[in-house]
């Protein structure tokens, strides 16, 4: 049940955080973060946009089969195509939702929607009252809300209330506003509104100013009841509110906030930020907040010592509240697959999705070449395992020689649609030869946009984990990522998982052009 007391955290890594350059994902991929999601204990996942692609269609679908707990829903805009398929999406959840948003900001209304504000107006009513012959629960949003004129704001909630909107969605869509002045808006619409109190008030914010986290907490302090995030902040242009950032501030200033909280399973944080820059091949960067290598890390002697002597002298969160293990070494070569399966549970990974010969083969292999095995390693193993599901390109061997005097040469093995492929080549350097070869092979060359590598834990037998981002000549990007003790290794397998995810889009997802109201 949500009381006043509870902030409602809507997670939209789905579907805004989708839209990020490069952090397209396949079904399966989907399906695997929204299981963490709900283990998170998000209480709505916004699943994806139904009526842009027949790839976004399916995945909503799936997602509302798998989850029981958090409200699924699909975005629509209110034209009744749109609205028909975000509920056929979502008619096998527990608990549907849709969420329906239309511009009304006058720069959209007259630039984008040619409407008259009236018009627009008719349209969100008569959308919120479709939906809701079909389900009872609806959010709407007016998009551009901060920029958008205020007595028209009210006006239009009250309309939206009255068709019978459950929730209210105030978004921050281009980044713009300041957290006094957000704060603002909310206390400015919740005592104007007519029935205010009968709906959630909900933020939406992006980061473009990196205010996101800010103005959310905002609102909060203004009567919102329910943040829209996503994991890492990932989104459109400089990303959404960071679900992890705006979760912890609430927890540990509780003070601050009139004694709200949040339901998440903050202990199920890190392994949700780790499973989704993996499957996205987004990097986190290092000095995140709460889920960043440097987050917990302290460097000067003098904070050094104050941690030793107390933590709390620069510690204002536990790492273990987010789930990083303050026992970080935890499995070697003689450690048998029971301890594996113990540990992976205790790290909160779901086992559902595993092949535990697989994941096993895999850490026996890893404990060959590396003497300790961290947390961090068994989570960067266990998401690359749930990753790799339909892959067209599989590397089966590969070897790359270089020295002062040699020009670098790579010799590939993929199997490609089941079938083996050998070839060879040179490069400027021993990844670029190998990269060369692998585009040959499977016969596409998109860009390499970004590629970026880091150790996951300290010493030089760790493992290193390479993403990359490599963009289509029809301009789509995605990114890849693979973790292997050999950088060379892993940075083969980063691209060739980019590859296959750029085929799976072209398979899949093509979009359709999304414009209008
Ligand atoms: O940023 C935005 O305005 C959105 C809406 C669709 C809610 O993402
Ligand atoms: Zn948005």
């Amino acid at each position: 049940m949500t009381t006043n007391k509870t902030i409602q955290i809507f997670d939209t890594t789905l579907r805004d955080g989708e839209q990020s350059p490069g952090a397209t994902m396949n079904v399966d991929e989907k399906i695997v973060i929204a299981r963490q999601l709900e283990k998170l204990g998000v209480d709505v996942i916004e699943a994806g946009f139904a009526a842009s692609s027949d790839g976004d269609f399916d995945s909503v679908a799936r997602v509302a089969e798998v989850v029981s707990e958090p409200i699924v829903l699909s975005l629509a805009r209110t034209r009744r195509p749109d609205i028909e398929r975000a509920i056929k999406s979502v008619e096998k959840a527990k608990r549907p939702g849709i969420h329906i948003f239309i511009a009304t900001s006058d720069v959209h209304l007259e630039r984008k929607l040619m409407m008259s504000r009236q018009e627009v107006i008719d349209a969100a009513c008569w959308a919120v009252d479709f939906a809701k012959q079909h389900l009872d629960y609806v959010e709407f949003s007016a998009e551009d809300a901060s920029r958008s004129d205020r007595d028209y704001l009210v006006q239009i909630f009250g309309e939206a209330i009255k068709a019978g909107a459950r929730t209210l969605n105030v978004p921050d869509t281009t980044g713009y506003a300041m957290p006094d002045e957000f704060g603002g808006l909310f206390r400015e619409l919740i005592a104007r509104t007519p029935d205010a109190e009968r709906v959630i008030w909900s933020a939406h914010c992006h980061n473009d100013l990196g205010l996101a986290v800010a103005n959310s907490l905002a609102a909060v302090r203004n009567g919102a009841r329910q943040i829209e995030c996503t994991i890492n902040g990932i989104g459109e242009r400089a990303g959404n509110t960071s679900l992890e950032e705006v979760v912890m501030a609430i927890k540990t200033r509780h003070d601050l906030f009139g004694g709200v909280d949040t339901r998440v399973v903050t202990e199920q944080i890190f392994p949700s930020s780790r499973l989704l820059s993996q499957i996205t091949g987004i990097p986190i960067p290092i000095n995140k907040p709460v889920v960043g290598e440097n987050a917990f890390a302290h460097e000067a002697g003098i904070h050094q010592d104050g941690v030793l002597k107390d933590k709390r002298t620069y510690e204002i969160m536990r790492p273990e509240a987010v789930g990083l293990s303050s026992n970080r070494l935890v499995l070697g070569k003689h450690s048998g697959r029971h301890a594996l399966v113990e540990r992976l549970k205790e790290l909160g990974v779901d086992l559902t999705d595993l092949d535990m010969n697989k994941t096993f083969a895999r850490f026996k292999d890893l404990a060959d070449r590396k003497k300790q095995i961290f947390d961090e390693d068994l989570l960067a193993l266990a998401a690359e395992e749930t990753k790799r599901t339909p892959d067209r390109y599989e590397l089966i061997y590969l070897n790359v020689t270089s020295s002062s005097m040699a020009v670098p040469h790579a010799t590939v093995k993929l199997r490609v649609d089941g079938e083996e492929r050998l070839d060879h080549g040179t490069g400027d350097g021993m990844v670029d030869a190998c990269y060369k070869v692998i585009a040959k092979i499977v016969g596409v060359q998109p860009k390499l946009e970004r590629y970026h590598v880091k150790a996951i834990t300290g010493g030089t037998e760790a493992q290193g984990e390479v993403s990359c981002l490599i963009r289509a000549d029809d301009h789509v990007s995605v990114t890849g990522n693979g973790v292997h003790t050999d950088i060379i290794m892993a940075s083969a397998l980063a691209y060739i998982h980019a590859l296959n995810k750029l085929d799976y889009w072209r398979r899949h997802q093509q979009r359709v052009r999304v414009e209008g109201p």
